[in-house]
């Protein structure tokens, strides 16, 4: 009988030597039966029930008799596995423990490999139980082999360790760990988001459900995308944050901040919420921003803010965000000296166009010709093809040139393309040769939209004038973007953008927003960290009336000749007192001169 039940039989006897593996040969051949192996492992290890049943008992000794295959270091994405380096776990315990912690119950979510066993174990001679968690069984069978290993080598263990081989999202928790009090939630999920598993086909999800409570466009598109980190983390603090205690976890900065985001709609007892960052590139060669979030249980006061610092020097705080009354912001400190421009920006920001088929949809000049992602020449209608800005193109105060151009398929949303059929045959010709890469489109926004469907089209897209902003750029740049040859510019879905009808009403807002005020405000409220740091909710916070009123027209003049900027037309103040009018009669619901500023 070949008994394999172990699984990934390289992962597990290959990370060990021939000496280990020959002690524990020894070791399982002088146990007549599964119960006596299993008590004479707890002996040496405190690990409970090593083995399920005979079956395993049988395959570990065929495992272990077997020549030493070569090392799997393959690694699933699907379990966002990035296993802690042993220095990071043990400099993390050490820390933990200088805060005066002292755990009865250790509670490791996503186990791993154990580094944060191996490290627990020797810092906090405190614990009675281990608690470990782990959806992949070689990990689960390398821990266990290892510390077996090491008891066999003189290390015994007397903490009681207990491991299943379980998904966190499905495990039940017992009532003696459920109730514990001193407990230490201690690990680091999987650093993987829900759309990256989308990709994966995987399954590695919690059961379906809107888990943030979001709603329409918002649940199917960006907002909904968050880290399975964040369930996990949800869902400890479901379970744990009423226990005494405390949690560690390394996790993205997005995921700290999320949390934090979201307590005020939360129950939970918790308080001394603090971010550690750490060097994720140096330990886990991820380009990602990530900390140590350690946060205190069962705390009689909730408090919906965190302190930042590094984990290196954990005392020196460099920041506290979160909610100061209602609204949620970067940095404390800094947002008291600008709160007063915190508001409400009076016109929608918008975001550019979304098509999910840069390979057909845009168009770049390729010796004389416009050819598409592939290299293919393109002649459809002009008139259904713009010029396009992306966020890299939106660098300096005005910009008057682009590289691409931009199909357009629709000029509302919701308008049917199959009219382009009769209005723009090469078009409708080049869309139905281009019709199975347009279909595949991902994202489910299009499923309910005619075929060929655009985001991010309406009138707002034609407005001559636009003030547009890159959203995944750290330092914030308001640009003032012109048509060119008298056809107005379009945005690509990484930018946000404005619409005006007249040139001064975009030129004196586009030089507001790169005002001082606007940029001490953005950087107060604005996460430079996240992948896309402004956001619409972001741009919509500038109360541009207050800075108006604030902002004399010499310093407009100032951020112009910084800028080495000239404008087309030329401008006096009155034009900017006329333009200020315009915008509070407006606000105020004035019939005035509205038009020229709707937007
Ligand atoms: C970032 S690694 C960290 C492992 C370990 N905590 C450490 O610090 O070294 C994440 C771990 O979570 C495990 N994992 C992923 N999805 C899981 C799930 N649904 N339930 C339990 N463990 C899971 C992966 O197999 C992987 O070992």
């Amino acid at each position: 009988m070949t008994a394999v039940v172990l699984p990934s039989a390289d992962m597990l006897v290959g990370s060990l030597d021939e000496s280990d593996r020959a002690r524990l040969r020894d070791l399982i051949a002088r146990c007549t039966s599964l119960r006596m192996a299993n008590q004479t492992i707890h002996r040496l290890t405190g690990i409970r029930e090593f083995l399920a049943d005979p079956l395993a008992l049988t395959s570990l000794s065929q495992l272990l008799a077997a020549p030493i295959p070569a090392p799997n270091a393959s690694i699933d994405r699907q379990w966002g596995d990035f296993q802690t380096p042993l220095p990071l776990a043990t400099q993390i315990c050490h820390y933990l423990a200088e805060l005066g912690t002292v755990p009865t119950v250790i509670i490791e979510p996503t186990c791993g490999v154990g580094n944060f066993i191996y490290a627990a174990l020797d810092t906090f001679p405190s614990a009675r139980l281990i608690y470990g968690i782990e959806i992949q069984d070689q990990y689960q069978w390398a821990l266990k082999l290892h510390l077996l290993a090491g008891a066999l080598k003189g290390k015994p263990i007397t903490t009681e360790i207990e491991l299943h081989q379980d998904d966190i999202f499905m495990h039940r928790f017992p009532a003696r760990v459920l109730r514990a009090e001193n407990i230490l939630i201690l690990g680091n999920p999987p650093w993987v988001t829900n759309a990256e598993l989308g990709g994966l086909e995987s399954r590695n999800l919690p059961v379906k459900r809107n888990i943030k409570g979001l709603s329409g466009l918002d649940a199917l598109t960006g907002k909904s995308n968050f880290d399975i980190s964040e369930y996990i983390l949800l869902h400890l603090l479901e379970l744990f944050s009423e226990r005494r205690g405390r949690l560690a976890l390394l996790c993205k900065n997005a995921v700290v901040r999320n949390l934090v985001k979201a307590l005020p709609q939360r129950k939970f007892k918790i308080g001394a919420i603090r971010s550690l960052e750490i060097d994720a590139r140096q330990y886990f060669g991820a380009a990602v921003e990530a900390s140590l979030l350690v946060i205190d249980l069962g705390t009689d006061t909730k408090e919906s803010t965190c302190r930042v610092s590094t984990l290196d020097r954990p005392d020196q705080i460099r920041r506290t965000f979160g909610w100061l009354g209602p609204s949620f912001v970067a940095d404390v400190k800094q947002y008291h000296a600008v709160s007063q421009f915190d508001g409400k920006f009076p016109w929608p920001w918008r975001h550019g166009v979304k098509h999910d088929c840069a390979a057909v949809m845009e168009l770049e000049e390729q010796q004389g010709c416009w050819t598409n992602g592939t290299g293919e020449k393109v002649t459809v209608e002009p008139e259904w093809v713009y010029w396009l800005l992306k966020s890299s193109d939106l660098r300096t105060f005005e910009v008057t040139h682009a590289r691409k151009k931009i199909i357009l398929t629709q000029r509302k949303l919701g308008e049917d393309p199959t009219s382009l059929q009769m209005v723009a045959p090469r078009l409708w010709q080049y869309l139905l040769q281009h019709a199975q890469e347009l279909d595949r489109r991902k994202s489910s926004i299009y499923r309910q939209q005619p075929r060929f469907a655009l985001f991010g089209i309406g009138d707002y897209a034609f407005k001559l004038y636009k003030v547009a902003i890159a959203g995944l750029y750290k330092e914030p740049c308001f640009s003032l973007v012109a048509p060119i040859g008298q056809r107005p510019v379009m945005l690509d879905d990484t930018c946000y953008y404005l619409g005006f009808d007249d040139y001064a009403d975009a030129l004196f807002t586009a030089s507001l927003l790169n005002s001082q005020s606007v940029k001490d405000l953005l950087q107060s409220i604005v996460f430079t960290d996240a992948k896309r740091p402004y956001t619409k909710d972001v741009l919509m916070r500038i109360a541009l009336d207050r800075i108006a009123e604030q902002t004399p027209y010499a310093i407009l003049q100032q951020i112009w000749s910084a800028a080495e900027f000239k404008p087309a037309v030329s401008m006096t103040e009155s034009d900017y007192l006329a333009y200020q009018y315009r915008m509070t009669d407006r606000q105020a619901g004035g019939g005035g001169q509205q038009m020229r500023l709707t937007l």
